[in-house]
C-alpha cells in the first residue's frame, strides 16, 4: 500500500507540473487515481459458461481458443486465413554495414503478383561476430526503414505523410534511431529487423484501399465485416509474414524471435503475439489502451476515444463497448495471458499517463495466474515497483521508467537482458 501511494503521488505531482498547455495528454479524461472507481475483471481461468479451468490442457484446448475468438470478434477483428502467398526478394545484402559489425539485408515481401500491389520491406541486420543462426528482435516502425538508423545504405522508404505517399528524404535518415538502438542490439549478439508499418497499411481513416486487407475480400466484398480485422490486425499479420521470411534465412534462428512494439505498434505486437506462437518473446512498450492497459480502469485513454480518433484500428464490433468497458467479455489482461507460457514483457513510462501505467502493470499482474497454471512465473508482486526498478528474472517482466511516451536505451537494456535470460544466453 505504501508503495502504491508513493507512485500515485508521483503521478499526481507530474500532472500538476504538466497541467495546462504542456500536458502531453488530452484534457477531459480522468488522470485522478481516486476517481478510477471499482471494477471487476473477467477471470481468465473461468470459461464463458462458468466452468473453471484447472489444468494446462483445458487452458490450451478450451479457454485459450475461446479468449482468442473473443478478441478476434469483439476487439481487433478476425484475421483471414490463407489466400495470400508472400514472395520474398532479397534486394541487397551487404557484409560491411555499421562499421563492419553487421550484415545489412533488405528484403521485399511481395503480397501479390501485381507490380503495383502492396509489399513490405524488411530491413535486417545480422551481427558479424555471432554464431549463426542468431535470435532476432523484430518490430514495426512509424517513419520508414531509413529513419531507424543513419546507415546510408538503407533504401529510402516511401512514407505516408498524412494521406499522401512521398519518397523519404535524406534528411530524415536516422531521425528515429534512438528508439531502435540498432548498434546496441548488434553488440549484444542479436539480429534486428524493422518494417515500416505504412507498407502494410497506411495509418489513416481512408487508408484501407492502400493496404493488404482488400487482398482478402470475398467476391463482391467492399469493406471488412463488423467482426473482421482493422488496421491493427493488418499490422499484426505483416509481422507474421516477417517470421515466414526468417524461416527461410539461414542466418536467423526463427525459433527465437522476440517481437517488440511501441504504442499503437505495441497493441499490434500483442495481437500478433497472441495469434502467432512463433513469436517466442513478446514486448509491449507503452502500448496503453487497447494494448496492455486494462480497459475497465477509468484512467487516461478510453475505448470510445480510440474508436473515435482511430476508427480504422479495431473492428466495428469494438464500438459496442464505447462508454461500456464493463460489458466486454474480455479485458486486456486476457490478451497478455494469450502470450503464456511464452515470456512477456510490459513496460510503462512515468509521464505517459495517457497510456495508464498502473493499468498496464495491473494487467500484467492479472495475467499471472495463467502463466502459473502453465508452470511459469508471473510478476510475483501486486504493488507497482518503484520507477527505475524493473521486475526481472521471471516469465513476465515489467518496468516503469522516468520520462515520456517513447522507447529509450534504458528500455532496450531491459529487453536485451530479458531475452538473454529466456533465450539462455550469457549476460
Ligand atoms: C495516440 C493514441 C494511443 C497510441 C498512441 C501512439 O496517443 O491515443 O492509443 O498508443 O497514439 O501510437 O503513439
Amino acid at each position: 500500500m505504501v508503495a502504491a501511494m508513493t507512485s500515485f503521488l508521483r503521478v499526481s505531482a507530474i500532472l500538476t507540473v504538466l497541467s495546462g498547455a504542456a500536458l502531453a495528454q488530452p484534457a477531459g479524461y480522468n488522470y485522478d487515481e481516486s476517481k478510477v472507481g471499482t471494477y471487476t475483471l473477467p477471470d481468465p481461468l473461468v470459461m464463458q459458461n462458468g466452468t473453471r479451468v484447472r489444468d494446462a490442457a483445458s487452458w490450451e484446448k478450451l479457454r485459450r481458443p475461446e479468449i482468442l475468438e473473443l478478441f478476434a470478434t469483439q476487439v481487433y477483428g478476425r484475421t483471414p486465413k490463407g489466400q495470400v502467398r508472400p514472395r520474398f526478394e532479397v534486394t541487397s545484402s551487404e557484409k560491411n554495414a555499421l562499421g563492419g559489425t553487421a550484415t545489412r539485408k533488405q528484403i521485399t515481401v511481395h503480397f501479390t503478383q501485381k507490380p503495383d500491389g502492396p509489399k513490405m520491406d524488411i530491413l535486417l541486420y545480422v551481427p558479424s561476430s555471432a554464431r549463426k543462426p542468431v535470435p532476432v528482435f523484430v518490430g514495426l516502425n512509424f517513419t520508414g526503414n531509413h529513419t531507424v538508423n543513419a546507415d546510408p545504405g538503407i533504401k529510402l522508404a516511401d512514407v505516408w505523410v498524412k494521406e499522401k505517399k512521398q519518397k523519404g528524404d535524406e534528411k530524415s535518415r536516422g531521425s528515429a534511431a534512438s528508439r531502435y538502438q540498432i548498434e546496441k542490439i548488434i553488440a549484444r549478439g542479436y539480429a534486428v529487423a524493422s518494417i515500416y508499418y505504412g507498407d502494410i497499411e497506411p495509418d489513416f481513416k481512408g487508408g484501407l484501399p492502400y493496404g493488404v486487407r482488400p487482398l482478402f475480400y470475398r467476391a463482391g466484398q467492399t469493406a471488412p465485416a463488423a467482426d473482421e480485422w482493422g488496421a491493427l490486425g493488418a499490422w499484426a499479420w505483416g509481422l507474421s509474414r516477417a517470421v515466414d521470411y526468417f524461416a527461410t534465412d539461414k542466418d536467423i534462428d526463427a525459433k527465437h524471435v522476440a517481437l517488440i512494439g511501441h504504442s499503437r505498434l505495441g497493441k499490434a505486437a500483442l495481437w500478433a503475439g497472441a495469434q502467432d506462437k512463433r513469436f517466442a518473446i513478446v514486448i509491449s512498450n507503452d502500448s496503453g489502451e487497447g494494448g496492455a492497459a486494462l480497459s475497465r480502469r477509468n484512467f487516461g485513454e478510453t475505448i470510445e476515444r480510440l474508436n473515435t480518433s482511430f476508427p480504422h484500428w479495431f473492428c466495428a464490433n469494438y464500438r459496442k463497448y464505447n462508454g461500456h468497458p464493463e460489458q466486454m467479455p474480455v479485458d486486456q489482461h486476457m490478451l497478455l495471458a494469450l502470450i503464456a507460457p511464452r515470456p512477456l514483457y510490459v513496460a510503462s513510462a512515468e509521464e505517459d499517463v495517457w497510456a495508464d501505467p498502473r493499468g498496464e502493470f495491473l494487467s500484467a499482474v492479472a495475467a499471472g495466474p495463467v502463466f502459473e497454471l502453465l508452470g511459469k512465473r508471473g510478476l510475483g508482486i501486486s504493488e507497482m515497483p518503484a520507477v527505475g526498478r524493473p521486475v526481472a528474472g521471471r516469465d513476465i517482466g515489467y518496468h516503469i521508467r522516468t520520462g515520456k511516451h517513447d522507447v529509450t536505451a534504458y528500455d532496450w537494456e531491459q529487453y536485451l537482458s530479458f531475452a538473454d535470460l529466456h533465450f539462455g544466453r550469457k549476460q
